[in-house]
């Protein structure tokens, strides 16, 4: 499955720095052809002619002539990689690497890869946890990029919790998956509708909701990083993406939602519907800012087309939809009626009453409802996870 696979190892200053050398052997045994990136820090905690020998590659780490006279190619090595593995990463280099920052050989070739990127964190357990290295990790997650758990063990420092390198064995299975997972959804088109939308009241205000979109980019992520072509149609939201497999249709209100998605729909094998659509909007928007005047006011609305279930008429047989609930109370009924009413084949449940679930948080748990099979509960996980289970769920149903 690796055969062949060109895999830019690059370590950082970390004394798990000494399980890459074990790392590069099991990818060399798995067929990888291996090239080694080193951080001047990691330097000091294995050599060089080690990971040379072992990748039977030359290791650099640095803009300076290499030992053959030749200038470092970043651009080149970022292009040359099928995907990026950086292991150990530092709580250095991952924040380096999180705000695009560019002082060394690696972070040099991290922003100009166009390759899936794979980061192993290996760090002391209050490193791990502090708020910063967690938010660079989110940050990195929200890239696309695949972020492995750290293990709970004995650390260096002699402390014991989380922050050891995931072992190289299991890091290899995971490059494994990646490349095996990679190709279910190849030659699929999907279409995903992600985030809020603002309803105009006057040029100043909007009804709209909590909304952050970051369930439908995180599906998006996962379904272009095994080989779906992805429209993402999204509403106001504060990001962006980097990825050619992803097109991003920013849309303001449900009504050019709607358009979009009508625009595409009959191009997409499969359609999810992440949005927090809103329901209504107001009758007439004001076209100068509404000024305050009486006690109370009101504000007439009319009711929005409902995008997924206007799709849900039009599906044919080859196509998949899914949506979207969050409820708070009778879930699971208002979940099932939801499926057969918009004709889904896949409805995904996330109730407010559970902690960790919802809108604004990075962490989701869902129930996956399906017009021909059992209920399928899940733990609360990152939504990039979440977004997996999904995933998965989808590729079950498309080959069923
Ligand atoms: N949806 C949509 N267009 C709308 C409203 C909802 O595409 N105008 C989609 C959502 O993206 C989601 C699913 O329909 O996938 C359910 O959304 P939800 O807001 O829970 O459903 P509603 O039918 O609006 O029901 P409720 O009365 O609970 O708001």
């Amino acid at each position: 499955m690796l055969k062949g696979k060109k895999i830019l190892l690059g370590v950082c200053g970390s004394i798990a720095a000494y399980k890459s050398a074990l790392l590069i052997r099991l990818l060399v045994k798995a067929g990888c052809e291996v090239r080694v990136i080193m951080t001047s820090s990691a330097k000091t905690f294995i050599t060089p002619l080690t990971l040379s020998t072992l990748s039977k590659n030359p290791v650099v780490s640095s803009f300076e002539k290499n030992d053959q006279g030749q200038w470092e190619n970043h651009v080149e090595m970022g292009l040359w990689a099928d995907m990026f593995l950086i292991a150990p990463a530092s709580a250095n280099t991952i924040a380096k690497m999180a705000h695009g920052l560019c002082d060394n050989l690696l972070l040099a070739t991290y922003l100009s890869a166009k390759c899936p990127v794979m980061i192993a964190p290996a760090m002391d357990l209050d490193m791990y946890k502090h708020p910063a290295t967690l938010q660079n990790l989110k940050t990195l997650q929200s890239f696309g990029h695949q972020v492995l758990d750290a293990e709970h063990g004995e650390l260096a420092s002699g402390l014991v919790g989380e922050g050891r390198m995931a072992e190289p064995e299991e890091i290899v299975a995971q490059v494994e998956s990646h490349f095996s997972k990679k190709k279910r959804f190849e030659g699929k088109q999907v279409l995903i509708t992600a985030g809020p939308t603002y309803e105009k009241i006057d040029p100043v205000r909007f009804i709209g909701n909590h909304s952050s979109g970051k369930m439908g980019l995180a599906l998006a992520h996962t379904m272009a990083s095994e080989g779906a072509d992805v429209e993402l149609i999204a509403g106001p939201g504060n990001y962006s993406i980097d990825s050619d497999s992803i097109t991003l249709i920013r849309v303001s209100s449900a009504d050019e939602m709607l358009h979009a998605v009508e625009e595409r729909y009959s191009k997409t094998d499969i359609a999810i519907f992440a949005a927090a659509v809103a329901d209504y909007r107001p009758v007439s928007p004001a076209e100068e800012k509404i000024k305050k005047a009486g006690e109370s006011m009101t504000i007439e609305l009319v009711k929005n087309k409902d995008i997924a279930a206007e799709m849900g008429k039009r599906k044919s047989k080859n196509q998949i939809n899914v949506g979207f609930a969050l409820e708070t109370e009778k879930e699971e009924q208002h979940a099932q009626e939801k499926l057969a009413k918009k004709n889904f084949d896949l409805i995904v449940l996330n109730s407010l009453n559970d902690n960790g679930a919802g809108f604004s948080v990075d962490t989701n748990k869902i129930t996956i409802f399906s017009v021909d099979q059992k209920p399928k509960h899940f733990e609360l996980k990152s939504k990039q996870k979440v977004a997996e289970d999904i995933v998965d769920c989808i590729h079950e149903k498309i080959t069923a």
